[in-house]
């Protein structure tokens, strides 16, 4: 269902199978559901099989394997559903549906006894989900860090490579076809909270409800920012982040923010559309996973990476599960509340040009117990001094408690940013 760019991906991979694993010729593209049949398409598919008739295809007995690649929340979601309820397994791409509605697919595919695949829908073609089922699966998971969209990477890459305000490199963007006419889902963290809230499920065997992730995206990152960042040390990147409180809690911490990342760290390095996620376990230590994000032939090469793993069971023996590829976790998993975060923070302060303006600001921290790493004055701009302030570790309450009473000083004009750092 759907041969928009991963379902054209997808067939082109599938009708390709020369050279690649010997199963794909086992694989019969049956029929491929569309919503205008009429459109010019990329690939060339025998008469009959491109269909408007979704509801036929998930309930056609002579299909294995259903592939939604359709995008959006419905009907996707419906159908899914109804091929479950037929005894077909799914691959799919979408990421929407699986962050929302992973506990009531997840639940009717298990009544059922069908795989439901998502390779695609995390990451792009990069192979994260397969490892986090399989080959991590025995690793005790304390934390993943990703950069899950292309979307705002490549912004904020290029605003800090030419020193361009956000407004300028969206538009670009949005020329270039990186960014969609509607940019909300991307800019403002939307898509990477809901591959955080599928990827936490699986590293900390829980469902996720997708409001316990804390979402704020990058509108607000400015040039500045990226300058002073780049200057102590740092690069901002969109960070989506799932991590256990303490190795041996069951809370953890689901949040997506823009962050200032060290130079030296690996995620620092993660430029342009590329995605990548560093996965922290006991006994394996670090792990990165780095790729293509999206795009037609990586997103492809997960699909049918997926397709493949399931008729690799269909021929072997299709009645017993397969209780590394099914869904097992029925628990939701603990959230920690934001409030009792413990990290770094960066905030810039535009204060009047007086004497013992840093002194005071120094006054309210400590009495929150929040500790400086750095502060720096950086120059006077329309007669206010511009102070940015790096902490230590603090925790999240005690930081926003400190600002509280920042704001009531009579020398400070205003806050203009709050970042947090890695
Ligand atoms: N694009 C990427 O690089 C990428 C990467 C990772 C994951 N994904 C995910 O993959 C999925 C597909 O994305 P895409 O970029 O391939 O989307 P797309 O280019 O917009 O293609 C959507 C396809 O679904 C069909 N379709 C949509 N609504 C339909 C309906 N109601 N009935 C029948 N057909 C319908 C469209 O039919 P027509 O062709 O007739 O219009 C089109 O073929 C999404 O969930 C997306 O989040 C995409």
């Amino acid at each position: 269902m759907g041969l928009g760019t991963v379902g054209t991906g997808t067939v082109q991979l599938l009708l390709d199978p020369i050279g690649r694993q010997a199963l794909l010729e086992e694989v019969e593209v049956y029929q491929v559901g569309v919503k205008s049949p009429a459109k010019p398409r990329a690939v060339t598919l025998p008469d009959g099989v491109i269909t408007t008739k979704l509801e036929d295809i998930v309930s056609d007995p002579a299909v294995d394997i259903v592939v939604e690649l359709l995008g959006g929340l419905e009907p996707a979601r419906s159908l899914i559903l109804q091929a479950i309820s037929h005894g077909k397994h799914i691959v799919t791409a979408n990421k929407a549906v699986i962050a929302r509605y992973g506990d009531e697919i997840f639940t009717a595919a298990n009544a059922a006894g069908v795989y439901v695949m998502l390779e695609a829908a995390v990451g792009g073609g990069i192979p994260v989900i397969q490892p986090l089922k399989q080959s991590l699966s025995v690793n005790r998971i304390t934390a993943i860090t990703g950069i899950v969209n292309g979307t705002t990477n490549y912004i904020l890459t290029a605003m800090r490579d030419r020193g361009s305000d956000f407004a300028d490199v969206l538009a670009e963007a949005q020329k270039l076809g990186y960014a969609e006419a509607d940019p909300t889902a991307d800019v403002d963290g939307l898509d990477a909270a809901d591959k955080i809230a599928i990827l936490a499920s699986l590293a900390f065997g829980g469902r996720v409800k997708l409001q316990d992730v804390y979402c704020e995206g990058i509108r607000h990152v400015s040039k500045a920012d990226i300058d002073y960042a780049q200057k102590l040390g740092f690069v901002i990147k969109l960070l989506a982040i799932a991590k256990k409180s303490h190795p041996s809690s069951p809370n953890i911490s689901l949040r997506v923010h823009p962050t200032l990342v060290p130079q030296c760290h690996p995620l620092a390095s993660i430029n342009g559309v590329y995605n990548a996620i560093l996965v922290e376990g006991e006994p394996i230590g670090q792990v990165m996973f780095f790729g293509p994000g999206a795009g037609a032939g990586a997103t492809a090469s997960a699909v049918v990476s997926d397709i493949l793993a399931i008729a690799a069971v269909l021929k072997t023996d299709p009645a017993k599960p397969h209780s590394l590829m099914s869904c097992s976790h029925q628990e939701y998993c603990e959230k920690s509340p934001m409030e009792d975060l413990v990290t770094r923070f960066y905030a810039r302060f535009l204060t009047q040009d007086h004497p013992g303006v840093i002194g005071k600001l120094g006054t309210c921290f400590g009495a929150h117990r929040v500790s400086l790493e750095s502060v720096v004055q950086t120059g006077i701009h329309d007669n206010l001094a511009e102070i940015v302030v790096v902490t230590h570790d603090v925790r999240e309450g005690d930081f926003h408690a400190s600002l509280d009473e920042i704001r009531t000083l009579p020398a400070i004009n205003s806050i203009p940013s709050l970042l947090r750092v890695l």
